[in-house]
């Protein structure tokens, strides 16, 4: 179980590192970036769509599974994206998409209309990114569904047809070494095809029901597939749903179904201790006894958490890292949190298509302050950049680097609160205390005994704490 002592890194390969000056990131610039991503000491990369697309929503409209999108490179590229990371320890997971595939798939062009979800007469459902789920097809003369966009048809998972082809795409990228896969919308990925209306008015509802039995009556067969592979491919889900004891069910009852389900109500919380502790406790309540969290700060539909919830202040920045990287289970970085990268601009008009536009936390992954030529979105603050920040001892960069090697000792040591005033979050990690004050006023955290290892502010790494440990406004530290 090689990602409990993982750290993963989501790169969207589009805005990460363009190796032939087109504006737009690849596989070949990401490889050569894998120096840079070894010596900050994660272990797997999660790539956002890799596979053909026309790009409706850029690259979660799938037009051939068994592919590399041109603007990326090729196959070939890819195969040696997985070697190289192998060859630094670094595992490559790509990203399922089996809620539905672009309307361009020749699978829905001309060869099976048949796996995807048809209706004489919409329902009142609507589509996630506004609008009706439905849209008219005039060669069949009924309705398809969208969960999304127009372009982009759910499959219809009752169809036996779809089920076998997707287990052909999985072992297809498992045989060439790929390590797993994030999905998609894996939680409402199998509907409720009984076309009934949504309770209530339509305009409230909010996803196409699901079948929730079949929906998990999948996954396990995922998950079978992958225990198959040696070692064990990785299934991490986008389970996106607000309660943590639901997220908890894609587990599965008997540790069955996912390795990682992906926790949003920590994605979705604001930087105060009160609320990341419930979160966290109720996690490690939830949880069945083999499973483990994971947890994450950005990922490519949200704005960047130094925006979110740092309000640009570096400080809380530091520490929203430092808890990230100090709690028990799997830490997600999204490329440029590293940096403390704050949201970028959105250019006029948006680029993408859900509103509002979540073009700002796809920006190009600032190297230095020299910007390429041509970039696809308009670049960020290039203050923050990689070559600037290696430089400083005391950078974003630095903190996160030493903050992932002093995790390797907490390894899978119990979280465990410490009780403390209002605005301080502590726990402990077997022999070490995490602590982080998350308000405007000087704290103490007791009892506390021995060194500061990785402090956000770095002037206190080394020193010795007996008995209490003193945190300036919006600081924290690692003691142990
Ligand atoms: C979730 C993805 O993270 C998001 O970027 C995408 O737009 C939708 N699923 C549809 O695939
Ligand atoms: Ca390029």
């Amino acid at each position: 179980m090689w990602w409990r002592d993982a750290v993963l890194y989501q790169v969207y390969v589009r805005s990460f590192a363009d190796s032939n000056g087109d504006g737009i990131g690849d596989l070949a610039g990401l490889t050569a970036r894998l120096d840079y991503l070894e010596w900050l000491g994660v272990d797997a990369l999660w790539l956002n769509p890799t596979f053909p697309s026309p790009d409706a929503d850029w690259g979660y409209d799938v037009s051939d599974y068994y592919g590399v999108h041109p603007d990326f490179g090729t196959l070939a590229d890819l195969d040696r994206l997985v070697t190289e990371a192998v060859r630094r320890g670094i595992r490559v997971l790509l990203d399922l998409v089996p809620n539905h595939t672009s309307e361009r798939h020749p699978w829905f062009r001309v060869e099976h209309r048949d796996w995807y979800v048809w209706a004489d007469e919409p329902t009142n459902w609507r589509a996630v990114f506004g609008g009706p789920a439905w849209a008219w097809d005039e060669r069949e003369g009924r309705w398809y569904l969208h969960s999304f966009l127009p372009e982009m048809p759910d499959l219809n998972w009752h169809e036996p047809g779809v089920r076998a082809e997707f287990e052909r795409i999985l072992r297809f990228w498992f045989d060439r070494g790929v390590a797993g896969f994030r999905i998609d919308v894996v939680h409402r990925t199998v509907k409720d095809l009984r076309l009934r209306d949504a309770a209530g008015r339509g305009r409230v509802q909010r996803f196409p029901p699901t079948d929730v039995p079949g929906t998990h009556e999948l996954i396990r067969a995922w998950r079978r597939l992958a225990d198959e592979y040696e070692p064990p491919r990785l299934l991490v889900g986008e389970t996106y749903v607000l309660d943590v004891h639901e997220m908890a069910t894609f587990y599965g009852a008997d540790a069955d179904e996912l390795q990682l389900a992906f926790n949003f109500p920590f994605l979705h919380a604001s930087l105060r201790a009160a609320e990341l502790r419930r979160i966290v406790e109720l996690t490690e309540r939830a949880l069945p006894e083999a499973a483990w969290p994971v947890w994450t700060l950005s990922n490519h539909d949200h704005v960047r958490f130094p925006t979110r919830i740092c309000d640009g202040d570096e400080r809380r920045a530091r520490c929203a890292l430092l808890a990230l990287l100090a709690l028990r289970g799997t830490p997600v970085l999204y490329y440029g949190d590293e940096l403390g990268l704050e949201q970028g601009p959105t250019p006029e008009p948006p680029l993408d298509r859900a509103r509002p536009s979540r073009d700002g936390c796809r920006t190009p992954m600032p190297w230095d302050e020299r910007p390429p030529a041509v970039t696809w979105l308009p670049n960020g603050d290039l203050s923050r950049n990689v070559a600037a920040q290696l430089k400083d001892p005391d950078s974003v960069l630095r903190l996160c680097r030493d903050l992932i090697g002093l995790r390797r000792e907490l390894a899978a040591a119990p979280y465990e609160t410490l009780s403390t005033g209002p605005g301080i979050w502590a726990w402990r990690r077997g022999g070490a205390t995490v602590a982080v004050n998350l308000s405007a006023r000087p704290a103490h955290v007791r009892p506390v005994e021995g060194v500061v290892r990785v402090s956000t502010d770095r002037s206190r790494d080394g020193e010795h704490v007996s008995g209490r440990l003193r945190l300036e406004p919006w600081s924290g530290a690692v003691v142990g």
